[in-house]
């Protein structure tokens, strides 16, 4: 199948063209074009994504990106892009056998510029094409199928089979996200827990913001943390002993917070690594204690953060430990694409699963 996919829910404008193909036990997939708009700059001087800006940056950016992917003309683009195509002839639209679009969750001004975006596309390529299909497709299961874009894992450099991998235990954490996920097949999966107030991802643009660092926090906290020392200061780390599986960034946020208030003269490095340090330390603990408690032969990690280095590192560490292995997306893929929401849709095709084509803000996984 050769899939259009387009992603517009929260602040990158991305479409990819891909080909897809094999069953439920062994899908795999082809990445023809994938183009990123990163609206970053228009919402750096409000530290933090904008709805409605987000909203007017798609309806801009759609048409050009959408010319990207196909090699076409393009004149102005005055925004940071990503992008890498091998297509050279438009004839590949006639090919198309489904556009696939992110339907949540996300913000639905921005959810509904993509969805407009694919409706008129739709409407168009139908006329030449009667089969076309058109399938809503759920973000985070694209983050969580991003992991089928590479099944070498960080301690096995071969290709795996996939039956090889289950259970799983998936942990997905965004900006908008902190989810661990028990996965017992690619169509069987159950949520263990998830944050309770902040996301991961959020906490760590909120720690920059409060360090004076532009956003998106994360690569840059990555980046301070390098010089600073992870044990200098001794933040909360918030629900590591509850017994669930749930998560909480925000009491660690506000000692942040306070940290910065009372040490005028503190070091930033230090309080990024320390910071850095406790947010993660969280995380690979529980997702270690999971593994444990459902005998997981591997960890899937996706989501914006998985590009943090340290987090990949301590992860791949564990899973060293504990004999299980570790998948994470290639780097391109770990912040949003559309390459996974291609992947996600192919997998809802695959599973007869047929979503309404209207933005749902608060969709869950
Ligand atoms: O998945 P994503 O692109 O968008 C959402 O669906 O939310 O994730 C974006 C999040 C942001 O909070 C960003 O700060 C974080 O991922 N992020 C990182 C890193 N790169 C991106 N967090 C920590 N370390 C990184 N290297
Ligand atoms: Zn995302």
């Amino acid at each position: 199948m050769v899939i259009l996919a387009i992603e517009t829910s929260c602040d990158e404008t991305a479409i990819a063209l891909l080909e897809a193909r094999g069953g439920l036990s062994a899908p795999r997939f082809d990445v023809l074009g994938s183009t990123i708009a990163s609206q970053i700059p228009a919402h750096r001087p409000f530290g933090g994504v904008v709805p409605n800006i987000a909203k007017r940056e798609h309806l801009k950016n759609l048409p050009i990106v959408y010319r990207q992917v196909f090699n076409d003309q393009f004149s102005n683009s005055n925004f940071q892009i990503n992008h890498k195509s091998q297509i050279q002839n438009k004839d590949i639209l006639k090919k198309i056998d489904a556009i696939c679009v992110t339907v949540g969750p996300g913000l639905e001004p921005a959810l509904w510029t993509g969805i407009g975006f694919a409706k008129d596309l739709y409407k168009e390529l139908k006329k030449e094409n009667p089969k076309l299909k058109l399938i809503g497709t759920n973000h985070l299961e694209g983050h969580l199928y991003s992991f089928l874009l590479t099944q070498k894992t960080e301690n096995n450099k071969t290709q795996i089979p996939i039956s090889k991998l289950f259970p799983a235990i998936a942990l997905i954490v965004s900006g908008g996200h902190t989810i661990l996920l028990r996965v017992d097949s690619l169509v069987k999966w159950k949520k263990l827990g998830e944050t309770k107030d902040d996301a991961v991802g959020e906490s760590f643009d909120k720690v920059a913001k409060m360090l004076g660092l532009p956003y998106p926090g994360g690569p840059e906290i990555q980046k301070l943390a390098k010089k600073g020392g992870p044990h200098a200061i001794d933040f909360p780390r918030p629900m590591l002993h509850t017994k669930d599986y749930n998560f909480s960034y925000s009491g660690l946020k506000t000692s942040v917070l306070y940290y910065l208030r009372d040490h005028k003269k503190t070091r930033k490095a230090d309080v990024a690594a320390s910071f850095q340090e406790a947010a993660l330390d969280v995380l690979v603990k529980k997702t270690a204690r999971a593994v444990k408690e459902f005998d997981a032969k591997s960890i899937l990690l996706s989501g914006g953060v998985a590009a943090n280095e340290e987090l990949r590192h301590k992860l791949s560490v564990i899973s060293h430990k504990l004999g299980t292995r570790f998948l994470a997306p290639p780097m391109d893929f770990n912040t949003d694409n559309a390459v996974m929401i291609g992947v996600a849709g192919y997998m809802s095709i695959l599973r007869k699963k047929n979503r309404r084509i209207v933005a749902q803000g608060n969709m869950e996984i």
